[in-house]
């Protein structure tokens, strides 16, 4: 009695044991199955998987400004955008360019080291964003923005090692 007692629990611990083995490896066909979507749908969006390359070497996301506004130091000018503005065109538009690094101190552009995004923002909305692949590319960008006197330009960068500087000026 007690011997069959054991076999029926037994068989009943081996058709767990087999569900759940069935069960994980459907978990792992789904995922396989999702990982081939997002490629797909990447690929269809014209995004190139090895950006998940470049962004692993994306390590500082954090915000600086220069300790000491009226000595920056080398690096904090070489991190921070640099705002210009230029001509207008024949409706009206402002000629508005955006460096990465001021007073001529250009941040690097290599494969392990450059400026990643350039977000722009017009009186605090964000009017662009745009991300760099590593190498080759420098932070630059030129736009013509429709203008008016007081408003603010603000530019937010990102170097994959250094972090996220801002400036910004008024019209
Ligand atoms: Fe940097």
């Amino acid at each position: 009695m007690k011997r069959r007692e054991a076999f029926k629990k037994l068989g009943l611990l081996a058709i767990i044991g087999s569900s759940s083995i069935s069960l994980l490896s459907s978990f792992k066909n789904t995922d396989t199955a999702n990982t081939s979507i997002t490629k797909d749908l990447s690929a269809a969006a014209g995004l190139d998987p090895s950006m998940e390359k470049r962004n692993k070497l994306i390590v500082n996301r954090n915000h600086y400004s220069f300790a000491d506004p009226d000595n920056p130091t080398k690096s904090e000018l070489k991190h921070t955008p640099d705002i210009s503005l230029g001509k207008k065109d024949s409706q009206g538009h402002t000629l508005v360019q955006i460096t990465i690094g001021m007073q001529g101190i250009i941040h690097p552009s290599t494969k392990e080291h450059w400026i990643d995004f350039i977000s722009v923002y017009l009186n605090d909305e964000q009017i662009s964003f745009t991300e760099y692949r590593n190498g080759g590319i420098r932070g630059f960008q030129d736009f013509y923005v429709k203008l008016n006197k007081g408003d603010k330009i603000k530019a937010v960068s990102g170097c994959n090692i250094h972090g996220i500087y801002s400036s910004s000026i008024l019209v």
